[in-house]
């Protein structure tokens, strides 16, 4: 039977958390890191090993592209990382020239595999890959919203004293400044949430602002992005058919098209399945398109 096999391109600290949260949770059979410093890889890789005994579980190794060959799903998390008080959007232009010499390597040994882009910014580094390889649009996703998803349910837990894991509520559009959260599907239980105008943008302003706060006070972010990495790798895996905010081409989807963005989709063995056709309201489907058309501007300034 064939193994399971995943390869992180990136072992900066997104890269190799990702790596070391897969390993510890079993997700695979093999696990290969990659990195343009292939000594930080062999780095990693042994001190990974190292806790086998502890662990158990995948082969893993410090790689080159050759062993993309035989993978499954490919994470892609190299490139600069955002500095203190940078915008992800900063990090375009360093960060396309990047990407173009790693797919390229890439799709010369594999054009079956599942890409799962993290570096920023995401979605427009989603898009760039697409349109470069032309790809099914399935195979090539994003880490979209889902983290900002995961913030915004924890702190309206934490507002309202509920296991975050009970609050269902979404953050959608861009991985950046101009996303915005489904209020208006926000529940628990289906219940909607008893929260102020005040509460509301509390929450908001936290969850899109995190990143910024994490960075001024540790230098990056790298822990819930690699459990955010291993949830859609895990829904993949499993064939599990799972609805997560990763980012995705969208076509016609409330008057939006042409561009990667974060909005909840169905994830199975095949990636995404399909784009979920939600119910918003005029504000937020306003904001959503505005989101859109930032990023198609920046699109726009790549483009040859
Ligand atoms: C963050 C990075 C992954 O939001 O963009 O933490």
């Amino acid at each position: 039977m064939k193994k399971t096999r995943v390869v992180v391109i990136g072992t900066g600290a997104v890269g190799s958390t990702t790596a070391y949260t897969l390993l510890l949770r079993n997700r695979m059979d093999e696990l290969v890191l990659i990195d343009a410093n292939h000594n930080k890889a062999v780095g990693d890789a042994l001190d990974m090993n190292h806790g086998m005994p502890f662990t158990g579980g995948a082969k893993l190794w410090a790689g080159t592209y050759e062993d993309c060959r035989e993978a499954d799903i490919i994470i892609i998390t190299a490139g600069a990382a955002q500095r203190d008080g940078e915008t992800r959007v900063d990090l375009l232009k360093r960060n396309v020239s990047i990407f173009d010499s790693i797919i390229e390597e890439v799709s010369k040994v594999n054009t079956q595999a599942i890409l799962l882009i993290a570096s920023n910014p995401v979605d427009i580094m989603s898009y760039f890959t697409w349109r470069k390889l032309q790809w099914p649009i399935n195979r090539i996703i994003g880490s979209g919203t889902l983290l900002d998803s995961a913030r915004f349910r924890y702190l309206i837990g934490e507002k309202l004293d509920i296991d975050p894991r009970s609050v269902h509520a979404h953050i959608v559009g861009e991985h950046g400044d101009s996303e915005l959260p489904l209020w208006s599907l926000a529940n628990v239980a289906g219940a909607q949430l008893q929260l102020s105008d005040e509460d509301k943008e509390d929450i908001f302003t936290n969850t899109r602002d995190a990143a910024y706060q994490i960075i001024d006070a540790k230098g990056a972010t790298y822990y819930a992005i690699a459990l955010a990495l291993d949830r859609i790798c895990t829904a993949i895996l499993r064939d599990e058919g799972a609805v997560l905010n990763v980012s995705t081409l969208l076509q016609d989807y409330h008057g939006i098209s042409d561009v990667y963005l974060g909005v909840p989709c169905i994830v199975d063995r095949q990636g995404v399945r399909e784009v979920m056709n939600i119910t918003i309201t005029d504000s937020e489907k306003e904001l959503l398109q505005c989101s859109a058309n930032k990023l198609k501007g920046l699109i726009e300034s790549i483009s040859p």
